[in-house]
């Protein structure tokens, strides 16, 4: 019977991995016992930790706890102080647990079944799954972060691989490739390919066993993927700022004492919705400065832009300029006229900071503000 394009994507796949496999497969100590206990121990060591990194905490915990009993028996603490420098600690105290529960509900075994071993606190599908394979010679897919990097590459799957839909198929992918000869090997395999090849910034294509029906390869965007969720959104938000000027003083005005940026001084304005249609982005900037400077201002005309980013919001500030009446806006606590050569006595934000930059250096500032 002859196979379809895609079968035989998913046999060349397997088999080349595995060739490889035999050639270049790391020796690693957990790859040299048989003993479920301690491949769990390195299982869950490498969830978010390298292989360089655990080497020396696996031997040094195999040694403190040598048998799931000896785990079992061990005071939390001293657990944890194994567990000291490799990080995440919720895994150390979930492995103490575990053991505890082994103790209790399977007399002290690693159980045998693939449902039982997921039920064990810490240990997830992917790590069950893992588990089952290389220590008990089952058949269960794994789907950890690069198996999925590999997975994404060779399929080209150009999708966020956190979406639903997109997990669930790179679960069938891994499935469907894992063979029913040797799946322990082919786990490993896949697994290294991910670490030492298939790596996560700049892939070594060249030296790849299964380059040739990598679809992202072909196509040279194997740099691209796995996808990255484009992160939320930071909303843009405008505001306007009006330096206003009479002779050689400027208008300042403090912010209230609560809120962002509390208590600063800053040059007139607020922000304004530039979004809608109808009237002029101009219009509704000089509307908005009318709003908070209702005397007569001589043309309120465009300075510059300024644009800064706070944690929650993008800010452009629209910086206007004018010229004011004499005898308008009394001094008070919160509202003052300042001689431009005194505004750096005041306590500005860093936006309103650029502006007085303007005001300060015309030639230098006026090229550092209009963006
Ligand atoms: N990462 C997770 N499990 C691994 C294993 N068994 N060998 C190498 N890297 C791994």
């Amino acid at each position: 019977m002859s196979r379809s394009p895609q079968q035989n994507e998913f046999v060349f796949f397997t088999r080349n991995l595995l060739k490889w496999y035999h050639a270049h497969g790391r020796d690693l100590p957990w790859r040299r016992t048989a003993d479920p206990y301690a491949i769990w121990i390195s299982e869950i060591m490498l969830q978010q930790t390298q292989v360089a990194t655990v080497l020396p905490y696996y031997a040094r915990f195999l040694s403190r706890f040598p048998t799931l009993r000896d785990l079992a028996a061990a005071p939390l603490d001293k657990v944890l102080k194994s567990w000291e420098g490799l990080g995440y600690y919720a895994r150390a105290r979930h492995l103490h647990r575990a053991a505890n529960e082994m103790v209790a509900r399977f007399e002290g075994n690693f159980p045998s079944r693939f449902e039982e071993i997921l039920s064990l606190p810490g240990i997830g599908r992917s790590t069950a799954g893992a588990i089952a394979t290389i220590a008990l010679g089952q058949r269960h897919p794994i789907l950890d972060g690069n198996v999925k990097r590999v997975l994404c590459r060779y399929f080209c799957v150009e999708e966020d691989p956190k979406k639903k839909e997109t997990e669930k198929q790179l679960w069938q992918f891994s499935e469907k490739l894992l063979p029913r000869k040797e799946p322990d090997h082919y786990t490993q395999a896949i697994m290294d390919l991910g670490a030492t090849i298939c790596t996560p910034a700049e892939p070594r294509c060249p030296l790849c066993p299964v380059r040739n029906q990598c679809k992202a390869f072909e196509k040279g965007v194997q740099g691209r993927l796995p996808m990255k969720a484009l992160g939320k959104r930071v909303p843009e938000r405008d505001y306007v700022a009006g330096v206003l000027f009479r002779g050689k003083r400027v208008l300042i005005r403090r912010r209230p004492a609560k809120g962002l940026l509390g208590g600063l001084w800053e040059f007139p304005g607020g922000q304004v919705d530039l979004d809608g249609k109808g009237r002029s982005v101009e219009k509704k900037i000089t509307e908005a400065l009318r709003k908070e400077i209702p005397w007569r201002v001589d043309q309120w005309s465009p300075w510059g832009k300024v644009k800064h980013t706070f944690t929650h919001f993008k800010m452009t500030l629209h910086v206007y300029s004018g010229r004011s009446g004499e005898r308008q806006g009394q001094n008070t606590d919160e509202q003052k006229w300042v001689d431009v050569e005194a505004l750096s006595d005041y306590a500005f934000s860093s936006a309103h900071q650029k502006i007085l930059l303007k005001l300060k250096e015309p030639t230098d500032g006026q090229r550092r503000l209009f963006s």
